[in-house]
């Protein structure tokens, strides 16, 4: 698949997502390259009425040069829908998001929606889930949460999160999300993990050579 054919099937399936916003709502804006496809695609509904939050600094500032109202996530207390990428997507719905690190506001986010939809080119799509899992840990007792999380590296050169927490990766195995979500929630010091569980998302938006395909979750 061709640089030109992906960015073509992220903007098909960003398309698609962003006919599902109307004018009044409370909407979360994810981060990424699939993301990036899609706020232009919002902003071109030409609706007036939009509040929306951002998952990242990079989301907000090209949210705001298109024209679209981002508003800090500090007063709002529901989201009528949030629209985001994802690194893996599996069968049973089990998600890996935090590619880009923005996995803790991102989880937020969607949480806070009535609907969160997942937008994806083809090549997202996977049979399992494999490491990395994205994580996002305190500073503090960095070392010891990294041996209680093993095997965990820190990723390299990535910045600290906008919240000022350290962004790793867990490496082992993912025999069973679920269970290793569980694990991961568990561990003081880590603050949220890339895991998004079936639960969380409404609908699976994937664009590949089939054209656009809609799955609920
Ligand atoms: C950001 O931290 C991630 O969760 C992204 O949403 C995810 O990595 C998908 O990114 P792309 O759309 O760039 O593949």
């Amino acid at each position: 698949m061709s640089v030109g054919e992906l960015e073509a099937f992220k903007r098909a399936a960003a398309v698609a997502a962003a006919e599902e916003v109307e004018d009044g709502m409370r909407v979360g804006l994810g981060t990424g390259s699939t993301v990036a496809h899609l706020l232009p695609a919002i902003a071109a509904r030409g609706l007036t009425r939009l509040r929306c939050v951002a998952t990242s600094v990079a989301t907000a500032e090209q949210a705001a040069a298109l024209g679209l109202a981002v508003e800090p996530f500090d007063t709002l207390d529901r989201l009528d829908l949030a629209i985001d990428g994802a690194d893996q997507i599996a069968p049973d719905g089990w998600i890996v998001k935090g590619g880009g690190g923005a996995h803790v506001r991102e989880k937020v986010v969607a949480a806070a929606a009535d609907r969160f939809v997942v937008i994806a080119d083809a090549t997202k799509v996977v049979d399992a889930l494999t490491a990395p899992v994205p994580l996002e840990l305190l500073a503090f007792g960095l070392a010891a949460t990294l041996v209680a999380v093993a095997p965990a590296t820190v990723r390299p050169g990535m910045a600290p999160s906008p919240d000022g927490n350290v962004i790793a990766d867990y490496t082992g195995p993912i025999d069973d999300p679920a269970a290793l979500a569980a694990f991961l929630s568990s561990v003081p010091g880590l603050v949220d993990h890339g895991l998004f569980p079936p639960a969380l998302t409404a609908e699976v938006v994937v664009a590949g050579p089939d054209g656009v395909r809609r799955r609920t979750v």
